[in-house]
């Protein structure tokens, strides 16, 4: 069964309720009855339920930026799986490179967040990806390899039916540079066998791995034409509607 490409959009600290409204206002005619892929939007908390209620009856779902591991109690500044479910949002990113080094995210804190949402029925985005040393030393293979593990070790197969990871090389992320599409391949193969040793061939082999750093409406098509890219978790170039639905309709 070939795999339904998802193409996110993170806005990152991004927007105000108001901004996301008139995002909606003009993307959705320009996305509406497009079928081929999933579209999900991530906007910061303060916009989730703005955003929840301009997409409702649309083919665009939204998904917060993160996820506390706990349901509730003294943890200021966070949130929970329940009420990212409270507004109707369907997805959430896990582990992104700006969590991990601005913000302390560990492979440890990583996998609590991706078992919470996972077990709450949110769809995780679970972010990997090597920075420009780790790959200039030849160690991409380890460090997807290490973050893979560390993140899935505490789920079953059976709980992660919905699980999709991102990889993004950091040294992409809001540079302008792109990761060539058979370097990306090659580092969505590396992430699919090792998904393959912890869930399984039948697993491994529907899970989608989306691809992201420096996507843009120009780079979309080839990156997308790649038999192991499933997608696009897109940062930068979602923020405005023409150009992110230059990229969904790569
Ligand atoms: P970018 O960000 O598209 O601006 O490079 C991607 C991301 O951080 O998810």
């Amino acid at each position: 069964m070939p795999r339904k490409k998802l193409i996110a959009a993170n806005w990152k600290m991004y927007k105000t309720p108001e901004q996301t409204l008139a995002f909606f206002r003009d993307f959705l005619p320009l996305v509406s009855g497009h079928r081929r892929d999933e579209i999900v939007v991530c906007p910061p908390y303060t916009d989730l339920a703005a955003a929840v209620e301009a997409a409702k009856a649309s083919n665009v779902a939204v998904g917060g930026q993160n996820v506390h591991w706990k349901d509730e109690g003294a943890f200021t500044g966070e949130i929970s799986a329940s009420m990212l479910l409270a507004l109707n949002v369907t997805h959430v990113i896990v582990g992104h490179s700006e969590r991990r080094q601005y913000f302390c995210e560990t492979d440890d804190t990583v996998s609590l967040r991706l078992k919470a949402a996972l077990e709450a029925g949110l769809t995780p985005i679970c972010c990997v990806g090597e920075v420009l040393e780790e790959r200039e030393a030849g160690l991409t293979d380890d460090v997807l390899r290490r973050q893979c593990v560390r993140a899935f070790h505490s789920v079953s197969a059976k709980k992660a039916a919905k699980l999709v990871v991102a990889y993004e090389p950091v040294w992409a992320i809001g540079t302008g540079k792109t990761a060539t599409p058979e370097l990306a391949a090659e580092a969505h193969a590396v992430i699919r066998r090792e998904a393959t040793e912890i869930f399984g061939e039948a697993f491994a082999s529907s899970l989608r791995i989306l691809y992201g750093g420096s996507v843009k409406p120009e780079n979309a098509s080839a990156l997308m034409a790649e038999e192991e890219i499933d997608g696009a978790l897109v940062g930068g170039a979602s923020l405005d509607p023409k150009s992110f639905a230059g990229i969904v309709k790569y």
